[in-house]
């Protein structure tokens, strides 16, 4: 059927525009029993047209336990790899497959390998924001919303932790019997916000709590009252009694904290760097447009090698079992 949407080229959508595709992708999800999820960080209007949002954690749960046969995911490669490792017979679907995670790009499979052979008394832990090569090779995958709850159950004293070195440093606060060896990788983004710009908020708004993403420098998780997923965020931040609070991490969340609570005030930090506010371009890149045209037209369908897949979903299936 031809819809009259004829987009090879991006434009600005007025509002109408907007809602006219949004309907229509909503109309094409029923049609074809697709599931649409997407992550706190996507666009308003990407949001807006979801089955699900969620974190990282969330979305693999919801990935493994659909019934349709069509999975949008509208967030980075590694979420979509995760929910076709999850669902091998079922046809994913990348709105933009250049819309990878910096961090997850920072370690490979052959790196992990040598790792291997020089701790082989470790148990290998990847965080979710790693490849499918990366997956095939570790023991073990966890989430910022469940790492230290995995992490402790784990009977080795020697944890490898890839990629994320805030991530890993956090954890191994909480589980201070284990030995950590961190890989050195980071979400740039995160790393955007500085301990200093913090302080300031702090002092602008003295009756405000702190809520920090763990993929943040160390320095900046220090000064918060609460940390944890974005989810997790979403539900202290909406929740707790200070009527303010100053939330550090991707923009994107903004959007559901004033949906969910809009009687608080939300602050996100204006950065002082170059880029003002801090986002993660990668989220960014899908667009409505580009989530219609491939749910329309079924392509950027993501496809990963059998033997892969059968090596990372060990470690997948390992987490949602402990977590
Ligand atoms: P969450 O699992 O907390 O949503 O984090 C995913 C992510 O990529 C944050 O940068
Ligand atoms: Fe990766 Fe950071 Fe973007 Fe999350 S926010 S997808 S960790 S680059």
């Amino acid at each position: 059927m031809t819809t009259g949407f004829v987009l090879t080229q991006e434009k600005e959508l007025s509002l109408d525009e907007i809602k006219e595709l949004q309907a229509e992708v909503r109309r094409l999800a029923k049609e074809k029993n697709a599931v649409i999820l997407a992550h706190y960080y996507q666009r308003p209007e990407v949001q807006d047209v979801a089955d699900f949002i969620g974190d990282s954690l969330d979305l693999s749960r919801r990935a493994a336990q659909t019934d349709a046969d069509i999975i949008v995911f509208c967030g980075v490669r590694f979420m979509c790899e995760t929910a076709k490792i999850l669902n091998p017979s079922k046809k994913v679907l990348h709105p933009n497959p250049e819309s990878g995670c910096p961090m997850a790009d920072m370690v490979t499979a052959e790196q992990v390998r040598m790792l291997r052979s020089k701790h082989p008394d470790a148990t290998f832990v990847a965080y979710i924001n790693t490849t499918a090569d990366v997956k095939a090779e570790v023991d073990i995958c966890v989430t910022s919303a469940n790492a230290p709850k995995i992490i402790s159950k784990i009977p080795a004293r020697k944890i490898v932790f890839l990629p994320d070195q805030a991530l890993g440093g956090w954890i191994a606060k909480q589980v201070p019997d284990k030995e950590f060896i961190l890989w050195k990788g980071f979400c740039p983004p995160h790393f955007e916000f500085t301990a200093r710009e913090v302080m300031k908020l702090k002092e602008k708004y003295p009756d405000a709590k702190v809520a920090v993403h763990p993929e943040c420098h160390p320095k900046v998780i220090e000064l918060a009252d609460f940390v944890g997923s974005t989810s997790q965020i979403v539900k202290y931040a909406t929740t707790v009694e200070a009527k303010r609070v100053i939330v550090i991490t991707e923009v994107g969340l903004k959007y559901t904290l004033q949906k969910k609570n809009p009687e608080k005030e939300y602050i996100f930090p204006e950065s002082m760097n170059y880029c003002g506010t801090v986002y993660c371009c990668t989220m960014k890149g899908i667009t409505l447009p580009k989530v219609y045209e491939t749910l329309k037209n079924e392509i950027n369908e993501v496809l990963l090698p059998e033997d892969i897949m059968e090596r990372a979903r060990k470690p997948i299936e390992r987490m949602l079992e402990l977590s």
